[in-house]
């Protein structure tokens, strides 16, 4: 587990609102639900920038995620509120419930979960506990970013300043990535997520948090989509529905569970 200090972790989940503001994923994720209301599962949901507008566009959605900050953020994105729920959950030890007709594992996910369990076997889970949750004839939708050189993206020892800025409390921060690294035999990518903080009271808080994580290849989701009883119906490489090739950077699919 990362274990980011509470007033780390209070801080990133207002950066995150601030940064990450981009809706193509959840329009394309919404084009592909269709109109018809549904009962849908997002894994990892944090502070509901998917939970939201698809519940405003009348869908029935449940979010789990563990990070109680991110979780606190969505009352006062919506104020009518029968069709959205969250709940506080670990997505890779708790239940997720059942009787789905679609489970999201979308926002890339599949490379940002947290977890002391390995990380390919954590991210085969994640496929097989959506089977789990969804009605036969229920969907996955996966989101993640993808690349046929991830090499390219992740062998990168120079830090990367991934969000800074000053939260509702004062306290300022920034958050750095530094050695990213990427074994092309394992696919293991590691790095540290560096936290450098000043604090409202003026004193100074580091943080670094050695990080660990898989890079799934598109063969490896096929796989273990196959595995757990689903038939890949759709696959695109981008936002504008073109097919996974050298030059796109996302991996979207939409599964069928037989
Ligand atoms: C990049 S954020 C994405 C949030 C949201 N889906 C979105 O699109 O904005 C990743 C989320 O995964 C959650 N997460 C990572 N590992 C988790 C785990 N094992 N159980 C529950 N939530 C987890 C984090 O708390 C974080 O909120």
């Amino acid at each position: 587990m990362y274990n980011e200090k509470d007033i780390i972790s209070k801080w990133n989940s207002e950066m995150y609102d601030c940064y990450e503001t981009e809706t193509d994923d959840v329009d394309f994720a919404l084009s592909v639900i269709g109109l018809e209301p549904k009962r849908i599962l997002e894994i990892a949901c944090g502070s509901g920038r998917f939970l939201v507008p698809m519940a405003k566009a009348g869908h029935d959605i449940t979010g789990l995620d563990f990070d109680e900050h991110m979780l606190n953020r969505i009352s006062a994105k919506i104020s009518d509120s029968q069709n959205i729920h969250w709940h506080k959950a670990d997505v890779i030890n708790d239940v997720w419930g059942n009787g789905f007709d679609i489970v999201l594992l979308a926002a890339n996910f599949l490379s940002n979960i947290v977890s002391d369990m390995d990380y390919k076997q954590a991210q085969e889970l994640m496929i097989q506990k959506a089977a789990g949750a969804l009605v036969s004839g229920g969907h996955v939708l996966i989101d993640y970013a993808h690349t046929f050189h991830p090499e390219k993206w992740f062998n990168n020892p120079a830090p990367n300043v991934v969000w800074q800025g000053t939260d509702s409390e004062g306290n300022f921060g920034k958050m750095v990535l530094l050695n990213s690294t990427f074994d092309s035999n394992s696919g293991i990518i590691q790095c540290i997520r560096r936290f450098e903080m000043v604090l409202a009271d003026r004193s100074s808080l580091v943080q670094e948090l050695p990080t660990r994580k898989h890079f799934a290849s598109i063969e490896q989701v096929r796989t273990w989509l196959e595995r757990a009883g689903f038939v890949i119906e759709q696959e695109w490489g981008d936002y504008q529905g073109n097919p996974i090739s050298e030059s796109t950077n996302r991996a979207i699919i939409w599964a069928k569970k037989k």
